[in-house]
């Protein structure tokens, strides 16, 4: 009898080690990034009884400095931790195609990323309730954030202090990057620090990054939930799922049961309960499409026999456009640049030292300097929100509907200018120390998409057809633009005028009038690495993919749990919104398992 009643880790160790055409799990989750692993943590946690499996198609990363040391983030894109994505050529940019980089390793996305931490503003949340998704809003969201936090610091801002992802702000801020608010200030904007967490970030101010106290590593899913999991939980990475199994069920209707996933080898893994997919806003539209579900057209070009019809799959693909301005420092200000482009050395490798013995080192560095603007506050209120009239104001779309609304409120931020000590430009560093002010539209009109190539559909060729559609708007365009002459009035503000010799991106000269402008962005412009929306929370017949409680349509378990099911992009970086959905997620499951 006792072997029978043996703790399920164990059962689970002995079911590892049995062929794969056997293995049966409960809860199958596909995708261990941001959101799959937060919620494959909790699932364990809150369902002790079940068995849990965490696909993941990137290698466990632990060990590696790159990931781990805050000052060399931005190291790993490009490398095979990145699975490497491209638009395909934008009509609006002359036919330039702009890197999607996204985390191929246990983590995903949040191993990669720049470390920024916040939130957006309380009614953009809000906005997601009332596209028709009952239960959301800002309510449920700052709760679901916070639970994941765990801020180590003191002021008086909204924060969690018990969850996993730790936070705090920098120690390490360049003298230069102190010019912030004193510079900012003088051009009318409120500084706002200590006190933008709370859905209240209009103004400048320092924010806090997502770094572990204790050790001076990146906190992100794979480091800080992953550990809390019991042993009911099996990851396996460097796997691949190539589509989910549904069968459809008997009786009236026609809903389908997911029974589990087949993985690129062609092995099945059975599921119980459910499959979720967290393979994120440029991975999970295509899963679902290998699966039968999406546009006609999509899975007919491609061969897969459709099983669910839902059009917006993959639609609706929404994301944040930067462009920076870059300034030489004048001799003798300190700026973080040896450390990224002279690596080797003695500086560099003299700081690595420093980090790798637990001594304060500048590779602790990271963002510390955010402004979020409306366009009141950039003098351009009623040319922006006339010129989006003009554009969108007779759109049926309820997401152009909601920016319209939101560009009417103003504690909703239009813009964000992210104030750096290095170089960040589009067309190369040259030498010499750097500061950049980059300049981000928070809710661009376009929505484009991603598809599976139906020249080549399968899951491990690797090249979903990605089409933004960046700056395909007269709006989007005048955004970038206003926001972006903004950042050169920052410059040549004081006390930061006085840190700096020359422009080097786009340079005064060069760049003058607003056709100019236009015309560097295109050429300039980059992604801020935020898609969202290709699986929307919103109703069916709104292109919506995902009900209320993120199950797809058509599906009575088969959910999906990541950014791409964010309706309306959200003025902010955006994992903290992941790890919000995947805490919301996991208490729905549990709830309802
Ligand atoms: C370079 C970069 C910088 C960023 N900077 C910031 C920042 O500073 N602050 C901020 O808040 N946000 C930032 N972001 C955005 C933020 O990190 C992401 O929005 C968020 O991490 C996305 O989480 P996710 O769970 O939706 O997807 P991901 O974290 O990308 O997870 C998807 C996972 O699914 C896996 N996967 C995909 N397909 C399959 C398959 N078929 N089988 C198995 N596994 C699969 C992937 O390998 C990946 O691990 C940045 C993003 C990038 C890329
Ligand atoms: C991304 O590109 C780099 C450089 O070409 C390559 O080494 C890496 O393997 C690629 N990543 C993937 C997932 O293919
Ligand atoms: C929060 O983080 C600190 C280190 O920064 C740690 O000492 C503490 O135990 C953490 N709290 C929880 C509840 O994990
Ligand atoms: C690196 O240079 C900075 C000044 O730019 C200095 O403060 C720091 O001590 C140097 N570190 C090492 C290890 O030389």
């Amino acid at each position: 009898m006792m072997k029978f009643l043996q703790p399920l880790g164990a059962l689970l160790v002995l079911l590892a080690g049995v062929s794969a055409k056997d293995e049966t799990y409960d809860y199958i989750i596909v995708g261990g990034g941001t959101a799959g692993t937060a919620l494959a943590t909790r699932l364990s946690q809150g369902l002790p009884k079940s068995k849990i499996l965490l696909i993941e198609a990137g290698p466990a990363a632990a060990d590696e400095l790159r990931i781990n040391v805050p000052g060399l983030r931005g190291s790993i894109l490009g490398t095979s931790y990145d699975w490497n994505f491209t638009t395909v050529p934008q009509t609006s940019l002359g036919g330039r195609s702009i890197d999607v980089n996204r985390g191929k390793v246990l983590g995903g996305s949040s191993a990669m990323n720049y470390l920024c931490y916040d939130r957006a503003s309380a009614p953009e949340y809000d906005a997601w309730r009332e596209l028709g998704n009952k239960g959301w809003g800002w309510d449920a969201m700052i709760e679901a954030m916070t639970k994941s936090e765990n801020f180590t610091g003191s002021d008086n801002d909204r924060h969690g202090f018990t969850g996993p992802i730790r936070n705090y702000y920098n120690r390490v801020v360049y003298p230069v990057i102190r010019l912030w608010q004193p510079t900012v200030s003088k051009l009318g904007i409120n500084v706002n620090d200590g006190n933008s967490m709370g859905g209240k970030p209009i103004g400048v101010m320092f924010q806090p990054t997502n770094i572990d106290e204790t050790r001076h590593t990146r906190s992100y899913s794979a480091s800080s939930y992953l550990p809390l999991a019991g042993r009911n939980l099996v990851v396996k990475t460097n796997t691949q799922v190539a589509k989910v199994n549904l069968v459809k069920r008997r009786g009236p209707g026609s809903v389908y049961q997911a029974t589990g996933v087949t993985l690129s080898s062609g092995e099945i893994i059975a599921a119980n309960k459910e499959v979720i997919l967290s393979a994120g806003s440029v991975q999970s539209p295509g899963l679902l499409e290998l699966s039968g579900v999406g546009q006609a057209a999509v899975l007919k070009a491609a061969g897969v026999n459709q099983l669910i019809d839902l059009p917006g799959v993959g639609e609706n693909y929404q994301d944040h456009i930067r462009v920076s301005n870059t300034y030489r420092l004048k001799e003798g200000i300190d700026s973080f640049d040896p450390l990224i482009f002279d690596s080797a050395g003695a500086n560099a490798t003299g700081e690595l030292a420093k980090w790798l013995n637990g001594e304060q080192s500048l590779y602790e560095y990271t963002t510390a300097a955010y402004g979020f603007m409306n366009w009141q506050q950039l003098g351009v209120d009623s040319q922006m929100k006339q010129l989006a009239r003009k554009t969108f104001g007779r759109s049926t779309n309820p997401i152009d509907a909601k920016k319209l609304q939101h560009l009417d409120n103003p504690i909703v931020p239009a813009v964000e200018i992210l104030y750096e000590a290095n170089f960040v430009g589009a067309f190369g560093y040259t030498g010499g120390k750097f500061i950049t002010l980059i300049s981000t539209v928070m809710h661009p009109f376009a929505r484009g998409s991603v598809h599976i190539d139906s020249q080549n559909p399968a899951a491990d060729n690797n090249k979903p057809v990605i089409d933004p559609g960046y700056m395909s708007n007269a709006y989007d365009i005048q955004a970038l633009v206003e926001a972006a002459k903004f950042a050169r009035r920052i410059a040549h503000t004081e006390p930061m005028r006085l840190a700096w010799e020359i422009e080097t991106e786009p340079g005064d000269e060069a760049v003058q009038t607003d056709e100019q402008w236009a015309d560097f962005a295109r050429k300039a412009m980059g992604s801020f690495y935020h898609p969202v929306g290709t699986c929307a929370m919103l109703p069916r017949g709104d292109g919506g993919v995902v009900d209320a409680n993120l199950r797809v349509y058509g599906t009575s378990n088969l959910r999906v749990v990541d950014n791409s099911i964010i309706p309306v992009i959200p003025s902010a970086h955006i994992q903290t919104a992941a790890y919000g959905i995947a805490e919301i997620a996991a208490a729905k499951i549990i709830a309802q398992a």
